[in-house]
């Protein structure tokens, strides 16, 4: 089995991409022989036009997840642009993909919808994204719900281009929607999203990682009245409590006496114990610019050296090239 997820570079890593993707990606390099994880740095040209902040990001995801603990021995970490053949591919898509089905996409519908001139690369997005998972003739995409519109069109592209040149190149991938993970709600209640402008960063200075957890929305109970144990700030510290902690707190919320501002402070020092091994380890791979390059590079040649043949074979199926003999 083949595992493959991409990410796009967008900023700072939190804990709802940490509990959300993550996890399961780390659960997926031990259970799955071939994991191919890759920061979606030509993906980012559809919505960051700043070269060196590109750079910035692309690395910062690398270092995040070699912070979490992705095992370049077992999983491939690459950059999507270190293997340019995604681009020939997704050409080779596009001349079996309908407009109509573009148009459907729901990043595009929308960015149309706010009235945002769309460029033909985020039109073309979903193109892109399923070359990503058919050259590598993926066989399980670890993704969330908003991805998985995507994941279908992959599949329909994958379809057509085998029957249009009646062959079977091209692998149909099974979406493999991460759910039943934690959810986790950003400071304002809603589901922590960098669009939302909620989130709690994890390796951001400590001060600023203070400063989002004093910013979880705390209704106006007294300390000494009962709290709703459900509330945004207990589901948060959950996260790093084991279920007997989690039921002595929910005990204590309901019977009063509690401030929001105990169980914020606990939360801080939990998120700091829990981030420190991660955290002295992203340092360690930030000192060591070379190595965390030559992982990225390693890496790309293995992913490579998986997609080459498949590209070849459907260059050959399309008809591309010299015949072969
Ligand atoms: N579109 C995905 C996202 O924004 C990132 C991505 C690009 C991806 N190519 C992929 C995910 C291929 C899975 C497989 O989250």
């Amino acid at each position: 089995m083949r595992v493959l997820s991409g990410t796009q570079p967008t900023g700072q890593l939190h804990l709802g991409n940490y509990f959300g993707a993550l996890q399961q990606y780390l659960a997926l390099q031990e259970r799955y022989e071939e994991t191919l994880f890759f920061i979606a740095d030509y993906h980012s040209m559809t919505s960051l036009r700043g070269a060196s902040e590109r750079r910035r990001l692309t690395r910062d995801v690398a270092l995040d997840y070699l912070a979490c603990g992705l095992d370049p021995a077992r999983a491939i970490l690459f950059r999507q642009s270190d293997v340019p053949e995604v681009c020939e591919l997704a050409w080779l898509l596009s001349t079996v993909t309908p407009m109509g089905l573009l148009e459907r996409g729901h990043a595009y519908k929308d960015k149309v919808a706010q009235g945002v001139p769309a460029d033909h690369g985020l039109f073309a997005y979903p193109v892109l994204m399923a070359a990503d998972i058919l050259l590598y003739h993926s066989d399980l995409v670890p993704v969330g719900q908003d991805q998985k519109q995507h994941l279908e069109m992959a599949r329909d592209m994958a379809q057509r281009f085998n029957h249009a040149y009646a062959c079977e190149v091209l692998k149909l991938p099974e979406p493999h929607i991460l759910e039943g993970v934690a959810v986790v709600p950003g400071t304002d209640g809603r589901k922590m999203s960098k669009s939302y402008g909620n989130t709690i960063p994890m390796f951001a200075p400590a001060s600023e990682i203070k400063k989002a957890v004093m910013r979880i929305v705390t209704d106006s109970t007294p300390v000494e009245e009962p709290k709703d144990p459900a509330a945004t700030v207990f589901q948060l510290w959950n996260l790093f409590a084991d279920a007997d902690e989690r039921r002595a707190m929910a005990e204590r919320a309901k019977q009063g006496g509690l401030g929001y501002g105990e169980v914020k402070k606990d939360l801080l020092a939990r998120l700091a114990e829990h981030f420190a091994p991660l955290r002295e380890r992203r340092e360690r791979y930030e000192a060591r610019p070379e190595e965390v390059e030559e992982i990225l590079v390693e890496g790309a040649l293995r992913a490579r050296a998986l997609g080459r043949p498949v590209l070849a074979a459907a260059r050959d199926a399309a008809g591309l090239g010299p015949p072969r003999p």
